[in-house]
């Protein structure tokens, strides 16, 4: 089993890492006084509300509140589990990760290493699984009428492969037996594993199954080229025609996109990507030399999955059937990719004429005049406002007014830039007005950004504002001499403040990121989180004396309620000789 990645080694990729260069190799940043900003990567917005800190080695979106030190970035930038991202910052230094085999790292990283344990098994598990298929497609009796099926959709034994196409053979329990029969025993954990990854089903009654009977197999391959889930063909026109694995552990299907993988490993460079409906597209299409489409897992394209393709290309192509589902999926896509969009980055929308997809349209046109439709594509601009004035009378008033409410929001979620400022010239001229005029109608009617809502954290609790200035200057803990440790004091968050305290006292230049990392998959991160990203109004050169002064109020707080505890329970109970020795010496104290 793998064992834990020692904190120390956490800390060193940290304290190597500038999170300035490592965001800006991902999102372009501006520096803007003290910090670094740019529009946020994780929501839609026009004006940069996403701040970057060098000092403190964290960003903070005033916008969507995303915060964290490199390793959340990386974490949620490359949507990558724990110990992924160590690997991935590790790799960028050419070091092994190291492994405690003795467990001396805390809590939160053992948890992680389990799941991380876990995710492995089952990443392993889908490959061997796909193996198996794969093998099954060459060795099954049934093998020669599959191959036969994939001969006369016009794949060939290459495009078969570079997909890890297979055949899934028809029986309840073939994958189960293969899988979890270990010489004559039944592998329990094993059968779970299946279910979880959705290779197995279970019926009402409790029977398990396997999910997948007499099918052409799809692997569908994370970005890394995992095999994640499977779709599966049936060879006739019984249906469904299409089963899915299920949303499991390791597939999540509007984060994935079917054929990335292999996009990206045919091109280089990846000019641009249309995004199909079907396996049987992808594939077809690729057979037939245009290596770089996609099929979204779903009717329409998520958010996410352009998200995903424009930190790979900066053009994306849609293709729908020219029905009306197919326009619905297609407007969707559209609504979902305007706050995705930037200058530099472009949508298309093309529309297949009634009863073809891809598939047929190549194989009737052959990759060059496929090609030259792909490249006649309808700007999203176009699709937007032809959608749009389909749905009101312009030549009323009225209408006009309503393509003004409809469009406006639209045009308002792209980020600025020329691509905004073009897209509003359009719709003033729709109608019928100049761009200024509808300017000022744009700023009346939109909400403030929000950056301009932002205000000043209140300050909270005096714990609070400890914790808060602890973590941003994680230094002011070297400097608490004669003040007492905080391990008899109840009050909210005490526990925290002294763990955080003893933490710096034992590595004296950890960083504010360093220290958040170590509360990371704990109940207290998120609030450690926000108050790293706390906007505090307190000069640099009060810190310190702030500090301590939080702390002394503390313990006087802590005092004065251990005092009025001690006269209540005299009243009514009596004290103890010890309780009766500390009230007066808190009496004392107090004089
Ligand atoms: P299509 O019906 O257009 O399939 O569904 P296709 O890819 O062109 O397949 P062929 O050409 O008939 O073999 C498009 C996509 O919708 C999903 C699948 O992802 C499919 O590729 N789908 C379709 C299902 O999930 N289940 C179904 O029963 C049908
Ligand atoms: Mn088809």
């Amino acid at each position: 089993m793998a064992g834990l990645i020692p904190q120390q080694f956490i800390d060193d990729l940290i304290a190597r890492t500038d999170i300035v260069d490592l965001i800006d190799s991902r999102v372009k940043l501006k520096k803007a006084g003290k910090s670094h900003v740019a529009c946020c990567p994780f929501h839609g917005e026009k004006s940069p509300s996403f701040h970057v800190s060098q000092d403190k080695q964290f960003y903070h979106c005033f916008g969507c509140g995303a915060s964290g030190n490199v390793i959340s970035f990386l974490m949620e930038y490359d949507r990558l589990d724990f110990v992924d991202t160590i690997e991935e910052l590790a790799s960028m230094y050419s070091l092994d990760v190291p492994r405690d085999e003795k467990g001396t790292s805390q809590k939160s990283a053992q948890q992680y290493s389990i799941d991380k344990q876990k995710k492995l098994d089952y990443y392993e598990l889908m490959d061997q699984v796909s193996q198996f298929f794969r093998q099954q497609l060459k060795t099954h009796e049934n093998s020669k009428k599959v191959i036969e099926y994939l001969k006369n959709r016009g794949l060939s034994g290459d495009v078969a492969r570079t997909f890890g196409i297979g055949y899934s053979p028809n029986d309840w329990q073939v994958v189960k037996d293969k899988f979890c029969q270990n010489g004559g025993r039944f592998d329990k954990e094993r059968e779970n594993q299946l279910l979880d990854t959705g290779v197995l089903i279970k019926n009402e009654k409790g029977r398990i199954y396997d999910r997948f009977r007499d099918r052409v197999m799809f692997p569908i391959r994370d970005r890394r080229g995992r095999v994640i889930g499977f779709g599966g063909r049936v060879l006739d026109d019984s249906t469904p025609k299409y089963l899915n694995s299920p949303e499991t552990p390791i597939f999540h299907k509007g984060l994935e996109l079917y054929g990335f993988y292999e996009a990206k490993q045919a091109n280089r460079d990846l000019k641009r990507l249309l995004v199909v409906e079907g396996y049987m597209d992808v594939v077809a299409l690729a057979q037939h030399g245009v290596s770089w489409s996609v099929a979204s897992l779903g009717t329409s394209t998520t958010s996410e999955q352009i998200q995903l393709m424009f930190r790979n290309t900066s053009e994306i192509i849609c293709c729908y059937d020219g029905d009306r589902a197919g326009r619905e999926a297609a407007w969707r896509t559209l609504q979902n990719s305007l706050p995705q969009l930037q200058d530099g980055r472009q949508i298309k929308f093309m529309f297949l004429p009634d009863g073809e997809d891809p598939d047929s349209m190549i194989r009737q046109l052959g990759e060059a005049d496929f090609v030259a439709l792909v490249d006649k594509a309808m700007p999203l601009s176009q699709f937007m406002f032809d959608n749009l004035i389909s749905q009101v009378e312009m030549d009323s008033e009225d209408g006009r007014s309503k393509l003004a409410n409809l469009a406006l929001p639209m045009v308002n979620s792209i980020s600025d830039g020329v691509f905004q400022t073009m897209m509003k010239e359009k719709l003033a001229r729709y109608l019928g007005m100049e761009t200024e005029s509808l300017e000022r109608f744009i700023t009346n009617e939109s909400p403030q950004p929000a950056n301009k809502q932002r205000k000043k954290a209140n300050r909270g609790s005096i714990v609070r504002q400890a914790i808060g200035l602890l973590i941003q200057n994680p230094q002011l803990a070297n400097e608490l001499e004669g003040l007492p440790r905080l391990d008899q004091v109840k009050l909210k968050g005490t526990d925290l403040l002294q763990q955080l305290i003893d933490q710096v006292q034992q590595q004296p230049t950890m960083t504010s990121a360093q220290l958040l990392e170590r509360w990371r998959g704990q109940n207290e991160y998120n609030a450690l989180l926000k108050l790293t990203g706390w906007e505090h109004d307190v000069v640099s050169e009060n810190l310190q004396s702030h500090f301590v002064d939080n702390i002394v109020q503390i313990i006087n707080k802590h005092l004065e309620l251990r005092l009025e505890q001690l006269a209540h329970k005299d009243r009514v109970e009596g004290l103890t000789s010890d309780e009766r020795k500390e009230y007066a010496q808190l009496i004392t104290n107090e004089l």
